[in-house]
């Protein structure tokens, strides 16, 4: 019986770690054909060989998702070598929280970059392949930071509250053949957490990940249910975190 994974070529941002280095292995594990973009090639690399060597069916392209051109050669590569695109995944972030008054500049313009232009490049190089083939499904990670505001996240959680209204927008336009679908984690286990940002508030999150998360795959298995969808159901939106996540 198919999986509704099965088969589906799947490009998924940030997957050299986190969650979407485990969601390229779940999919990867129920049939799926991947294309995997992040910025550190060597992590990438290895994500790619453990999914081959498990006789999984996946290719990596360096990308930088702040880069128009970099998403348009994902969604080019996943033609090119698979001939469609089913499925793209937005998942590429950075956790770079502070508090205002340090003024850390540079990390709020790499979130606005990461999250907001990252997305809108990923949407302006798959919607016209989606388009085209009258199918395909957006799957946006936002994050509970973005349904509430918690000190000294306000500017991870306004781009992580762009992401939102920008799928729900985008949603609303995507008409009978496309699917859109907005997956929203809260603490979860992965090396991201607790990296950049102040170090005060890096080490506080850090501390909070290591009390409360929830394992990167449970977030895969939610993204898998979104795209294991019978054709013409949307799943719009999915929140999850652990239970012990107030
Ligand atoms: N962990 C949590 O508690 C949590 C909670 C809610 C939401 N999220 C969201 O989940 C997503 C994944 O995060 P994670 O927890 O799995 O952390 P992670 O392990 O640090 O993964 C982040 C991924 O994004 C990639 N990335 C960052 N900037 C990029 C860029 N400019 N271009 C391309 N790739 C980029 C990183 O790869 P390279 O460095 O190799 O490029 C990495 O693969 C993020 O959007 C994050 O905001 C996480």
């Amino acid at each position: 019986m198919s999986s509704g994974i099965e088969g589906k070529v799947v490009a998924i941002t940030g997957a050299s770690s986190g969650i979407g280095a485990e969601t390229a292995a779940y999919l990867a594990e129920r049939g799926a054909r991947l294309v995997l973009g992040a910025r550190r090639e060597n992590r990438l690399n290895e994500v790619v060989e453990q999914i081959t060597a498990k006789e999984g069916s996946a290719v990596g392209v360096v990308v930088d998702v702040t880069r128009r051109a970099d998403l348009k050669l994902l969604t080019d590569t996943a033609v090119d070598r698979f001939g469609r695109l089913d499925v793209l995944v937005s998942n590429a972030g950075m956790m770079a929280v502070s508090p205002f008054d340090e003024l850390r500049q540079d990390d709020w313009d790499a979130m606005v970059a990461t999250h907001v232009t990252g997305l809108l490049n990923g949407i302006g190089a798959a919607l016209p392949v989606f388009r085209r083939q009258r199918s395909g499904h957006f799957v946006n990670v936002a994050s509970t930071a973005a349904h509430v505001v918690k000190s000294p996240q306000g500017v991870y959680a306004a781009t992580k509250t762009a992401v939102k209204v920008l799928t729900e927008g985008l949603r609303q336009e995507s008409g009978p053949d496309l699917r859109v679908t907005l997956v929203s984690p809260g603490f979860t286990d992965t090396e991201g957490v607790g990296r950049g940002g102040s170090p005060e508030a890096a080490a506080a999150l850090a501390r909070q990940r290591d009390e409360i998360a929830m394992p990167p795959s449970a977030v895969a298995s939610a993204i898998g249910y979104a795209i294991a969808q019978p054709a013409g159901i949307d799943i719009g939106e999915i929140v999850i975190r652990s239970t012990a996540q107030a």
